[in-house]
């Protein structure tokens, strides 16, 4: 009997210990499950953030990237991509590489390194055409790692090919302008040593086309170097009072000569105005717009001037309203707070300019084809040294022509008293 209680006493107590580990054993695994599932939560939560930093970075890169797979199904396109090369207006269930994408030649691209087991990696600077207007882009193409997807990316590469491009055409420009006058002033030259100079009226005839050329070859120099230092800022702007009426006058003395041989009728209407700006880089302005004015209009013909003072209002109905076919160049916001401007134009009777050539004016050494400039001499770089000009002036202006019919430039100026 005593046995037997004893043996339940301690078989009572062996279910009671056994129970308690149970319970703190249940309650350690638990424990550790919810430190596990917390860990990964946590890791889940790190994993996420990565991935959201990864796309905000590639959302946001000014490159093109898109992830494709052997199929040509897109995985996954950046806003960039879509900028770069994408076509527009396509269906938002169109997920076919090809059907994406503008450039033929990417496509082939793509194509020629899915099909390959060797090429892993392509790049190739290729042209499209977006709305007429040509588009240069970068694009590299390569595997991703070992597995069947591939990365596209496009970077625009337009506007460096732009200037790429003007820099190759500035070159040959001023190569050609250089190039000219030094021939002829060559040529004659010689031309004296062998003999022409016993001839008295040879010689000066000679000597006269010489210092033609020289004084063009001056020129050049004096609108590369105005135009370098405008547009380098190597030229400060200093404001100071201007009397507008003999600021013109004094521009209108330099082509008297001109005005008087070719009959032109200077309709003057500029106010007796005192103005604050640079006035060097004013006269600088209006000097190569009469210049131009008197220089592209026929015998007889009439150049109007007006000057005057605008209000705010005036000058912001002046930029964001310009008059059909009419070029506004410089589109700077109105100098914010200024309440007094000068409304400027020339406007000629003379030769014109079409349309297309109109959107071309201002560009350095632009001038319209040959037939147009035959017999006026000139850099072209006039109106390019006004546009920069009127940049630092912080003034904006509208320009309008017809072929034949005449042509008009104004422009507004802030008035500022001080260097901002
Ligand atoms: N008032 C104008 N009338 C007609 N064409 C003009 C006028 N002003 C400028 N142009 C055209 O714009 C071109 C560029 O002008 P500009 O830069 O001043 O160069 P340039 O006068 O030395 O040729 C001129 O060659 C001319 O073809
Ligand atoms: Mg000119």
């Amino acid at each position: 009997m005593n046995y037997s209680l004893s043996f339940i006493f301690y078989i009572s107590i062996l279910s009671l210990f056994i129970f308690f580990l149970y319970i703190f054993l249940s309650r350690k695994i638990n424990e550790n499950i919810l430190i596990k599932t917390l860990f990964n939560k946590n890791k889940l939560r790190e994993h996420e953030k990565e991935i959201n930093r990864y796309l905000e970075v590639l959302n946001n890169l000014n490159d093109g990237i898109a992830v494709i797979d052997r199929d040509k199904n897109v995985i996954f396109v950046n806003p960039a991509f879509n900028k770069n090369i994408r076509s527009a207006a396509i269906p938002a269930n169109v997920k076919r590489f090809d059907f994406l994408i503008r450039s033929f030649e990417l496509n082939s691209l793509v194509d020629s390194i899915i099909a390959s087991n060797d090429i892993h990696f392509i790049e190739k600077k290729i042209k499209y055409f977006d709305r007429a207007e040509e588009k240069i882009v970068n694009c590299t193409i390569f595997k991703i790692g070992t597995s069947d997807e591939y990365a596209v990316i496009v970077k625009d590469a337009t506007y460096l090919q732009k200037i790429e491009n003007a820099r190759t055409t500035f070159i040959q420009n001023i190569s050609h302008e250089i190039k000219t006058p030094i021939t002829a002033i060559m040529g004659f030259a010689e031309t004296l040593k062998n003999g022409a100079i016993e001839n008295r009226e040879t010689s000066i005839k000679f000597i006269n086309i010489i210092e033609h050329h020289t004084k063009k070859l001056n020129y050049l120099v004096d609108d590369l170097i105005t135009l370098t230092n405008t547009e380098t800022g190597k030229s400060p702007v200093k404001y100071e009072k201007i009397n507008i009426k003999s600021s013109v006058e004094n521009s209108l003395i330099l082509f008297e000569k001109e005005i008087k041989e070719k009959l032109i009728d200077i309709n003057n209407n500029i106010l007796d105005i005192s103005f604050t700006s640079d006035s060097s880089k004013f006269n600088q302005i209006v000097t190569n717009l009469i210049q131009n004015a008197v220089k592209y209009t026929e015998k007889g013909g009439i150049v109007k001037l007006e000057g005057y003072i605008i209000d705010a209002k005036t000058a912001h109905s002046f930029i964001s309203e310009p008059e059909d076919a009419s070029i506004l160049w410089n589109n700077l916001p109105l100098k914010e707070g200024c309440e007094k401007f000068l409304f400027f134009s020339v406007e000629d009777t003379g030769i014109g300019v079409n349309y297309t050539n109109l959107l071309r004016l201002g560009e350095r050494f632009f001038r319209v084809d040959s037939s147009h400039t035959a017999g006026h001499k000139g850099t072209g770089l006039g109106l390019a040294i006004v546009k920069h000009t009127l940049i630092l002036l912080k003034g904006s202006a509208v320009v309008k022509s017809n072929l034949g019919n005449g042509f008009i430039f104004s422009f507004i100026l802030p008035e500022i008293e001080e260097p901002s």
